[in-house]
C-alpha cells in the first residue's frame, strides 16, 4: 500500500467550490497515479481552520469515493499558513512509486515531492527552438530554460581570460572559474556569468560558434548539465538545446525535436541578426550555421542526435505558432 499526497486551495469558503475543488484534486490523483476506486482503501482530509461550510471527505462521497473509509480533520491556526487550503492523503494499494498533487496555491507547497512537467526540445541552430519554447512556455506557465544560453556564457567566459575555446585543457584549467546561473525576470530567462548578467552579450555571431566549440568538452558540459537537471527537478520547464531528450533528460516525459533545412534555418537567423544590428551576408551566416551542424553533430560527447523517443516536427512549412500548436496538442490531454 502506498500514501499519495495532495493539497488545493479553494478561491472561497462555499460548498460548491469545496466539492468543485475536492473534486478536481481527486480526479488529478486517480489519473496520474493510474487508480482505479476499488483500489482505494481510505481518503484522510485535513482543511485549514477557515474552511466551514462544508465536509471535503463529504465531497468525495459525492465524487463516487462510496466504499472507502474516509475522514476529515480541522488542522490549527498556524501563523502566515497558505489560507483556505484543503489537504489530502490517499492510501491505496498500487505498485508505482506514488504522483503526489499539488493544484492551485497548494502548487508551490511540496516541490520536493511533487513531479515536474519536464518537455525537451532539441534540434539544430536556427530550427524554431527557442520562440516555439517561449510559446509553449507561456501556454503552460512553466519556466523556459534555454541551456544553448549557458553554454553561450562558458563561451564569454573564455572570452574574458582570453582562453582558448578550442584548447580543452586550457578551458579545464578554468572551468572552476566559471560560474552560470539563470534567474528569471517577468518569467524571462537572465543568464549570468559569475554574477553579471550577459543575456544580451552572449548573442553575437562570435560567441554563437564559440559556443558550439566549448560545447564539444567534457568538463563543460558535466557542469551546465548538472545545473539543468537541478533547475528541471526542481522546476516544471521547457528547456532547448542539443542533447536534452537524449542525455539530459533522457526520462522526460515529453519529447521533440525541430528540423529545417539549413537554408530556410539561415534565412531565419540573418532575419534575427540584422533585428540585433549584426550585418551578415546570406552565404556567411548560411555557412555558419552548416558548420555549427557539423560541429554539434560530429562531436564525441552529446552530440545533437534525436532520441528515438522524440517527435521529430519540421518547420519548413510551418509558422512557429503552428509548431507550438503541434507540440501542445500531443503534451494537452497526457498531463
Ligand atoms: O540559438 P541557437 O540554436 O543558435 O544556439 P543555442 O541553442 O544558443 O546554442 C549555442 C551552442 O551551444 C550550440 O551550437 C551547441 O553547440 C551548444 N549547445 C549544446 O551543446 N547543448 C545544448 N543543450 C545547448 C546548446
Amino acid at each position: 500500500m502506498k500514501a499519495i499526497r495532495g493539497a488545493i486551495t479553494v478561491k472561497a469558503d462555499t460548498a460548491d467550490e469545496i466539492k468543485e475543488n475536492v473534486k478536481l484534486l481527486l480526479t488529478e490523483i486517480v489519473e496520474k497515479n493510474g487508480l482505479s476506486i476499488e483500489n482505494v482503501v481510505c481518503i484522510m482530509f485535513s482543511n485549514t481552520a477557515d474552511i466551514h461550510s462544508f465536509y471535503p471527505a463529504k465531497a468525495a462521497r459525492e465524487v463516487g469515493f462510496f466504499n472507502c473509509a474516509l475522514f476529515s480533520s480541522l488542522e490549527p491556526e498556524i501563523d502566515n499558513s497558505l489560507p483556505l487550503c484543503i489537504r489530502v492523503m490517499v492510501l491505496a494499494e498500487i505498485e508505482d512509486n506514488p504522483k503526489h498533487i499539488y493544484l492551485k496555491g497548494a502548487a508551490d507547497l511540496r516541490k520536493d515531492i511533487t513531479e515536474k512537467l519536464n518537455i525537451a526540445i532539441d534540434g539544430p541552430a536556427g530550427s524554431g527552438k527557442s520562440t516555439v519554447s517561449k510559446i509553449i512556455s507561456k501556454r503552460f506557465d512553466i519556466l523556459y530554460l534555454d541551456t544553448g544560453a549557458m553554454y553561450r556564457a562558458c563561451a564569454l567566459a573564455c572570452v574574458n581570460l582570453g582562453v582558448d575555446c578550442a584548447n580543452e585543457s586550457a578551458v579545464n584549467a578554468i572551468v572552476d572559474s566559471i560560474d552560470i546561473s539563470v534567474k528569471y525576470e517577468n518569467k524571462m530567462q537572465r543568464t549570468y556569468l559569475n554574477g553579471t548578467d550577459v543575456s544580451e552579450s552572449i548573442r553575437t555571431p562570435k560567441i554563437s560558434m564559440l559556443a558550439s566549440v566549448v560545447a564539444a568538452h567534457g568538463c563543460i558540459r558535466t557542469k551546465m548539465v548538472d545545473l539543468q537537471r537541478k533547475i528541471a527537478k526542481e522546476n516544471s520547464c521547457v528547456l532547448d538545446g542539443r542533447d536534452i531528450g537524449t542525455n539530459v533528460l533522457p526520462h522526460a516525459e515529453f519529447k521533440f525535436f525541430l528540423t529545417a533545412s539549413p537554408e530556410i534555418r539561415a534565412n531565419r537567423r540573418l532575419a534575427e541578426n540584422e533585428l540585433k544590428g549584426f550585418k551578415q551576408s546570406f552565404a556567411d551566416v548560411l555557412q555558419e550555421i552548416k558548420a555549427r551542424d557539423e560541429q554539434d553533430i560530429n562531436r564525441k560527447i552529446a552530440p545533437l542526435l534525436k532520441a528515438d523517443d522524440a517527435i521529430e516536427i519540421s518547420s519548413d512549412k510551418l509558422s512557429e505558432e503552428e509548431v507550438a500548436d503541434a507540440i501542445c496538442a500531443q503534451i494537452q490531454g497526457k498531463i
